[in-house]
């Protein structure tokens, strides 16, 4: 493959963002700088730019800040979606949500295009949790935290598992859940049986990986791999 080509693919930059690269001597072709973009690369050369390894990760896991009146998924007739946001910034990656969030939710959502590693992060049986942070239309009581604790009954009769619910101490309205499942508007019908609207909710963390806070509403970044090892974890603390 030409070196232009191999970098644009490992890098995820355009093919003239790559040739950039190359010109100004900043990529090495088995520690040697080459500036020809036609270059052949082959299979065993060992390609770097700026001294960092363009071997091509398998997988991408991105962690973004949805904002409201976004929809979780890779593409929509009508509303803009999770995917849209990253502007074709991984043009040759089929990028998925990995889990939904409603429309009006805002956080954290993994997108990735590892569909083993999305499975086992939403899979019941692994019991990741997921964080938020709601804001409801009446006080917290103790009583919604012992019915979230006991397993609330939906409208429909589904009994959801026990999940956490901790009052915020800032905001009589606010509070903490943890849920370990997902399920359509769990948190809205969960609150809705106990006679509670929900005016906003955000996830915090999957897993034990926090949102970074500095991640603005529609903005992303790249997950390490220690954060990812995070993600199939126990709560944040
Ligand atoms: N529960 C909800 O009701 N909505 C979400 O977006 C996530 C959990």
């Amino acid at each position: 493959m030409r070196l232009d080509k191999f970098v644009a693919d490992a890098a995820q930059l355009t093919r003239s963002a790559a040739r950039g690269l190359i010109a100004k001597g900043r990529v090495t072709v088995n520690g040697q700088v080459c500036k020809k973009a036609d270059w052949p690369v082959k299979e065993a050369d060992d390609v770097r730019a700026d001294g960092k390894s363009l071997a091509s990760e398998e997988y991408v896991y991105i962690m973004l800040n949805k904002p409201a009146g976004v929809v979780s998924a890779s593409t929509d007739g009508r509303d803009k979606t999770v995917v849209d946001l990253l502007n074709g910034a991984f043009p040759r990656r089929q990028l998925f949500p990995a889990g939904r969030l409603d429309k009006t939710s805002t956080g954290f959502v993994l997108l990735t295009d590892d569909g083993a590693f999305a499975h086992d992060i939403l899979a019941p049986k692994r019991h990741v949790p997921k964080t938020y942070h709601v804001v409801l239309d009446t006080p917290v009581t103790p009583e919604m935290a012992r019915a979230f604790a006991d397993g609330v009954t939906l409208a429909d009769g589904q009994r959801m598992q026990p999940a956490q619910l901790f009052p915020d101490a800032a905001d009589p309205c606010a509070a903490t859940v943890v849920l370990r499942q997902g399920v359509y508007h769990q948190i809205k019908r969960m609150f809705g049986t106990l006679g509670a609207g929900v005016n906003g909710l955000h996830r915090t963390a999957i897993g034990g990986l926090r949102l970074d806070e500095s991640l603005a509403p529609g903005r992303w970044r790249l997950i390490t791999p220690a954060e990812k090892a995070l993600l199939q974890g126990g709560a944040e603390g």
